[in-house]
C-alpha cells in the first residue's frame, strides 16, 4: 500500500532527531498502556506506531514487567537508528524488541509476526486482511505521526483508516494513547509557527481538532476518550529550542539547520516564510530584545501546551 505523500525527508532527519526531540509525556503514556490487555499477568505484547529513532521504545523498557516492544514506522533510516537505540540499553532477558518497515494505513503492518528482530528489517507484503485475534497487541501509543497522514477534511482519510487499524490490532481491553498537536495548540505552543503562516495553515489540514479525532475514535469503537493537554512538556531540548543563533545561522545549508530538522512545520513553509522568519529572528537578536520575545513565546506555550495526549480502550 502506497505511503500517504509525506512533507518531510526522514532519511535526512535521522540523524538529528535523537537529540532534539523528547519523549514527553511518556510517564503517563506508558502508566496507561501498561494495565491494557487480560491482566493476566502474562507478557504484554505493545506496538509503538511510527516508532522513529526509539526514543519512546527506550523510555519505556525502563519498566520491570515482561514485554515483547515492536516498532513500526515507514523510514527504514529510522528503524535502522530504532534498532541501535535499543540495542545499546542494558540487556533485560525478559524483553525483546521487534520493528517492521511499514504503512500506518495498511492493516497488514500491524500483524506481529511479520516484526522481526535487531538484525534485519522487516518488510510489509500487499495488504490483506490485517491482524487475527490471537496476535493482537495489548497497548499500542503513537506519538507526532498524525500529522504525517495526509488532509484529515476527506472521506475516508488515511487518519480514519489508521485509527481503525489501531483498534482491529488491540486485543480486548487493549489500549491506546496518541500524542499529537491540534492545530490550535501547534500555533500557539511552538514559537516558529506563527511566523510561517501558510506552514501553520497546511499543518491544520493535516491535524485533527480534538473533537474531531474524539469523535472519529468513537465512531471506531473506543471507548472511554480522554485528551489530556500537556501544558508543561516541551516536545523539544530547552537547549535547541531557544537557540536563537542556531535558527539564524548562514555557515550551514538551510536543510541541515537543526530546527529544520526538529519540526515537520519547516518543510511545509514557502522559501520564503521561512526566510522571512529568519531575518525576523535576526532583529530581534540584533536589537538585544530575543530573550524578551521568547520568554513571552515561553509564556504562551505554558498557557497552551504544545502537544496533547490522547487516551482510549477497546473494550
Ligand atoms: C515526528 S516522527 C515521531 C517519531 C516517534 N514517534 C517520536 O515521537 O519520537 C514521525 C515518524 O512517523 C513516521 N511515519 C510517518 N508517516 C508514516 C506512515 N504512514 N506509516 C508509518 N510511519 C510513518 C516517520 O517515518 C517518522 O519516523
Amino acid at each position: 500500500m502506497a505511503l500517504p505523500v509525506s512533507h518531510e525527508d526522514y532519511a535526512k532527519k535521522t540523524a538529528h532527531y535523537r537529540g532534539t526531540r523528547v519523549p514527553i509525556g511518556s510517564d503517563k503514556v506508558k502508566d496507561f498502556i501498561l494495565k491494557g490487555g487480560s491482566g493476566s499477568g502474562k507478557c504484554l505484547r505493545l506496538l509503538e506506531a511510527g516508532c522513529g529513532t526509539g526514543n519512546y521504545l527506550r523510555a519505556f523498557a525502563k519498566s520491570d514487567k515482561e514485554i515483547q516492544f515492536h516498532g513500526l514506522d515507514a523510514s527504514k533510516d529510522m528503524l535502522e537508528e530504532a534498532r541501535a537505540n535499543v540495542a545499546s540499553l542494558p540487556a533485560k532477558g525478559q524483553q525483546s524488541f521487534k520493528f517492521q518497515h511499514g504503512n500506518l494505513c495498511d492493516p497488514e503492518a500491524f500483524k506481529p509476526a511479520r516484526f522481526v528482530g535487531a538484525e534485519t528489517a522487516g518488510d510489509v507484503g500487499g495488504a490483506t486482511s490485517g491482524v487475527t485475534a490471537d496476535e493482537q497487541f495489548d497497548g499500542l501509543w503513537c506519538c507526532q505521526v498524525l500529522h504525517h497522514l495526509g488532509n484529515v477534511d476527506v472521506e475516508n482519510s488515511n487518519l480514519e483508516t489508521t485509527l481503525r487499524n489501531f483498534y482491529d490490532s488491540l486485543a480486548p481491553n487493549g489500549r491506546v494513547a496518541i500524542n499529537y498537536s491540534p492545530p490550535d495548540i501547534h500555533a500557539q505552543g511552538i514559537w516558529w509557527v506563527h511566523l510561517m503562516p501558510s506552514a501553520n495553515k497546511a499543518f491544520h489540514e493535516r491535524s485533527p481538532s480534538i473533537e474531531q479525532i474524539t469523535s472519529i475514535m468513537e465512531k471506531i469503537g473506543f471507548q472511554d476518550v480522554k485528551v489530556d493537554i500537556l501544558y508543561e512538556d516541551n516536545l523539544y531540548q530547552a537547549d535547541a529550542y531557544g537557540d536563537a543563533e542556531t535558527f539564524i545561522q548562514e555557515d550551514v545549508p538551510e536543510s541541515e539547520n537543526p530546527f529544520y530538522q526538529m519540526d515537520s512545520t519547516f518543510a511545509m513553509a514557502t522559501e520564503q516564510e521561512r526566510q522571512d522568519a529568519k531575518a525576523f529572528v535576526k532583529g530581534l537578536v540584533k536589537e538585544g530584545k530575543w530573550q524578551e520575545w521568547f520568554q513571552a513565546q515561553e509564556a504562551q506555550r505554558k498557557a497552551s501546551g504544545q502537544s496533547v495526549n490522547v487516551y482510549a480502550v477497546k473494550k
